[in-house]
Parts: structure tokens; sequence; C-alpha cells
């Protein structure tokens, strides 16, 4: 019998491709997902640090968070705060309040504030438009948003408020699966709005999770294609983990090793990009939350809502638990960050590729 040549490239070969820039095909991606041999894996997180290093540089960016409202009208089958879940209590936080711990954040040396919440129809264009002024007017702070889908309309109120950047994760790539876990929404519209929000002069942030039921290996080399694609500035990807007052209550968590294989991937793929090592990451294993900055991350997203709201904004459990030791948890990355060399960025660091549309012009207040 006739030997069969092998044409297909080595992992150390497929690596070199990578950092070299030259791309990688959906084939090569799912190669490296895919590897199980830990000395491999670890030539692919040493490969995403170098290109890490050399397109972002060594500086973690901290960007304080407040999760102001856990209003949902949403029903997402994998989050806590769904609007089905009844055994929650629902808060939001007071004007006045935002703005205090906006300059707390600003104080504690973050150049970034991310309001954040769920899809609360409370707060409307012009009330969002007047807190985001007010931080921008009496802070230096950036300004992100992640306050899920809203119309051009609103979006364009933000920008002209002042806000810089919009996360709006696309969480998975499969039509499919985003179907048959929003409910009432779909993957094209969310793209849509993530393209409302390029035009509009946002940098834009999206990600996904990883471990949703059904979810294969294929979809996840196809976040990382789309991620790719869509040219998303910041990208942050998380474990699913499974919360007891959800649908998705008996469904397992997701694998943190594939995580930190995805970062590394985007990494690769996206070089420039902003990536943190996210909470969910470190809610399930601490050790590889840090890992993920060896992995290819550079952004620190801290916790800056008090714990007596953020105990009730657990979007999957342990999560509101992260608010009552924030500040040690801060304190600890910060040595975490000096122990590996590695400066906390003075600037607002913005995706060093970026260039966005300075003004807008026919807001109307
Ligand atoms: N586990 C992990 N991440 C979750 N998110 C929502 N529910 C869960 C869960 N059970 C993520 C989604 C959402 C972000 C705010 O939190 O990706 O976009
Ligand atoms: Fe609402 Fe976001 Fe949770 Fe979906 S993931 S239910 S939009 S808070």
């Amino acid at each position: 019998m006739e030997k069969m040549i092998c044409t297909s490239k080595t992992s150390a070969e497929i690596l070199l491709q990578a950092v070299n820039g030259e791309g990688l095909g959906r084939e090569e991606i799912i190669r490296l997902l895919t590897l199980t041999d830990p000395l491999d894996i670890d030539e692919l997180f040493k490969a995403a640090d170098q290109v890490r290093q050399d397109y972002v540089g060594d500086e973690i960016f901290l960007r304080g968070i407040i999760e102001f409202s856990s209003y949902c009208r949403n029903n997402c089958l994998y989050c806590g705060l769904r609007r089905d879940n009844l055994e929650i209590e629902r808060y939001r936080i007071p004007d006045d309040e935002i703005l205090e711990l906006a300059r707390a954040i600003e104080a504690r040396g973050c150049t970034t504030v991310v309001l954040q919440s769920g899809e609360d129809p409370f707060y409307t264009r012009k009330r969002l438009y007047g807190i985001i002024s007010r931080i921008t007017d009496e802070t230096s702070l950036a300004v992100t948003l992640s306050l899920g889908e809203r119309t051009y309309e609103d979006l364009h109120a933000f920008k002209a408020a002042g806000a810089d950047r919009y996360l709006l994760r696309h969480e998975t790539a499969s039509r499919s699966l985003f179907a048959s876990l929003c409910p009432g929404r779909s993957l094209d519209t969310r793209i849509e709005c993530l393209h409302h929000l390029r035009e509009l002069g946002y940098e834009v942030g999206s990600g996904c999770m990883v471990g949703l039921p059904g979810q294969t290996v294929e979809d996840l080399a196809d976040d990382v294609m789309l991620i790719r694609k869509l040219n998303i500035d910041m990208v942050g990807i998380g474990p699913f983990i499974p919360h007891d007052q959800t649908p998705l209550k008996a469904h397992p968590a997701g694998d943190v090793d594939m995580v930190l294989k995805m970062v590394a991937l985007v990494r690769l793929v996206t070089r420039d990009a902003n990536i943190p090592s996210t909470t969910a990451l470190g809610v399930l294993d601490k050790e590889t939350r840090k890992r993920a900055f060896h992995a290819g991350a550079n952004v620190f997203m801290p916790v800056f809502t008090p714990h007596s709201y953020a105990k009730d904004y657990e979007i999957y459990p342990g999560k509101g638990l992260v608010s009552s030791d924030a500040r040690k948890t801060l304190d600890s990355y910060l040595e975490f960050f000096r122990s590996m060399g590695r400066p906390i960025g003075k600037g607002k660091g913005f995706r060093p590729g970026f260039r966005a549309r300075t003004s807008l012009c026919n807001y109307e207040r």
C-alpha cells in the first residue's frame, strides 16, 4: 500500500505563521484550539505573549466598572439577571452616586470608567446623555458603555455626550445557538448594532462565552473569525458559569483552559486589540485569571460597584462576591503586575491602531 503523504503543518509552523502576521485559516485556528500537549499549549501562549508585547507593549490598562442597574428586559437563558428570574433583588444606583463612584475610580488610578447594566429602559436616551456628560465634564476618564442593544439614535446621543467605547458581546458566532439562548434576539441584529457603533466612531468591544450548551470547537473558531472580520477593538472572553436560577443550571461550566486558548488566538489574529482577563475567569479559577496575562491579555477591569448593590448583580454565581473584596483583589493584582514587570498604563489605553471620528454633529439634546 502506498504511503499517505501528510502535508499538514505542525502546530509550531502554524504558530510561526501567526506570529509573523501571515494570518490563520479556520482549520488552523481549530488545530490550535484543540492542542492537548501542555508543551504545545505553552508555545501557543508564548506566541500570543510575544505578539502582545510587540503590538501593545507591557502596559496593563485598568478599567473600573460600575454596574449601575440590574434590571433587564431580556431573557438570555444563561444569565442570572434575565427578566424571568424573580428571585433576585433589582437595584438602580442613583445618578449622584454613579458620579461619586466615577470620581473614586479616577482617584484610584484607573483611566476608564465602564458603565454597565442590564437592558434597562428606565435609562432613557436623555437620562444617559446626562450621566455621561456629567462624567466627561467632571472627570478626565474615558467612558465605556456596556448597556446591551440600543437604537442608532441612542448610540449617537451617547457618543455626542462624550462616550468613547462600547462593549457588546456577540456571545456566540453560531446563529442557531444565539437564537436558542437569546429569545427574541438574533446574531444579525447584534452584529448590526456593532456596525452602528463602528460607524458612530466608538471603539467597539465584543466577545463570547466558552462552554455554552452544544457549542463546538468549530463554533469557537467562528468566534475568532468573526472578531477578526469585524475588526473588534476590545475582546472579552469568559467561561460560561451555570446559574441556579436559570434554565441552564444543570449545564457544566466552561473549560478555563479553553478560555485561555481563545484569549491567545484572539491576540494572534487581532494583534493590537485590548483584551481583558475577565472576571468570570477569576470566579472559576483565580490562577487562570492571572495566567491570561501571560497568554495575550493586557487589560484588568476592577469592579467598583459597592457590595450592597453588587451582591445582587449575579449574572453568574460568585459574581456578586467579587465586590466584597474588590479592594483586596485590585491590590493583589497591582502587586502581581509589579512582579511581572508590567507597568500600569497612564494614558486612556485606546487601541494603538484605532482612529476614531472625533466629532459628531447634529445631535440635539
Ligand atoms: N456565565 C458567564 N458569563 C455570563 N454572561 C452572562 N451570563 C453568564 C454566565 N452564566 C456574560 C455574557 C454577557 C456578559 C455581561 O456576561 O457574555 O454579555
Ligand atoms: Fe440581560 Fe445582558 Fe443578562 Fe442578557 S446577558 S439577560 S441582556 S443582563
